[in-house]
């Protein structure tokens, strides 16, 4: 079982989300990250954990109440990847910068980071997304690049 649980303010990584729960072979769980409880991630080998970034970098509203609780959950021995929306236009300094919040709530006990993605194909100066010349998960950008959204879903899942 896949498990996917995503934070969203306008819909970009709601929608980004359901479309890799479809691309996804593997039985998925769909999880807004509201309501996300120390049960979510039970039976699922594969943790997906998406978030859009607000703010300057900062992570998405719902995010950010829930991820003292994240911290609490021991995801050892489980797959983890990261996805999410930014703009990297008008935030070139903060791109996708949440990606690298989750990663930083959650590595001091994952073992198996999956999902790193390339940096080239955008335009930006600073992202805490990006992890030895790697975003460290799916960069999406639904604000100036939506034609390359499936695409780049496609071949990410691909890579899991
Ligand atoms: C006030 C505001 C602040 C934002 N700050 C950032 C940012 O720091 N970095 C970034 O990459 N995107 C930033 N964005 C862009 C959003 O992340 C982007 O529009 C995203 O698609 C929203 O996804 P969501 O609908 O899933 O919340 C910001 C947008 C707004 C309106």
């Amino acid at each position: 079982m896949t498990c996917i649980v995503f934070g969203s303010s306008m819909g970009n990584t709601e929608k980004a989300a359901s479309v890799i729960a479809e691309k996804i072979k593997d039985e998925t769980r769909l999880v807004n990250v509201t309501d996300m409880t120390m049960e979510t991630f039970k039976d699922c080998s594969t943790v997906l954990l998406g978030s859009s970034t607000w703010g300057v970098g900062d992570l998405q509203d719902d995010w950010e109440s829930k991820i003292d609780l994240l911290k609490t959950i021991n995801l050892s021995g489980k797959k983890v990847g990261f996805f999410g929306c930014g703009d990297q236009e008008m935030y070139p300094d903060s791109f996708v910068s949440a990606l690298g919040t989750l990663y930083e709530a959650v590595k001091g006990t994952v073992d198996n980071i999956i999902g790193k993605w390339p940096i080239s194909g955008y335009s930006f100066t600073n992202s805490a997304a990006v992890v030895d010349d790697y975003f460290i998960g799916l960069a999406l950008d639904e604000d100036n690049q939506p034609e390359l959204t499936g695409s780049r879903i496609e071949e990410w899942v691909s890579t899991l």
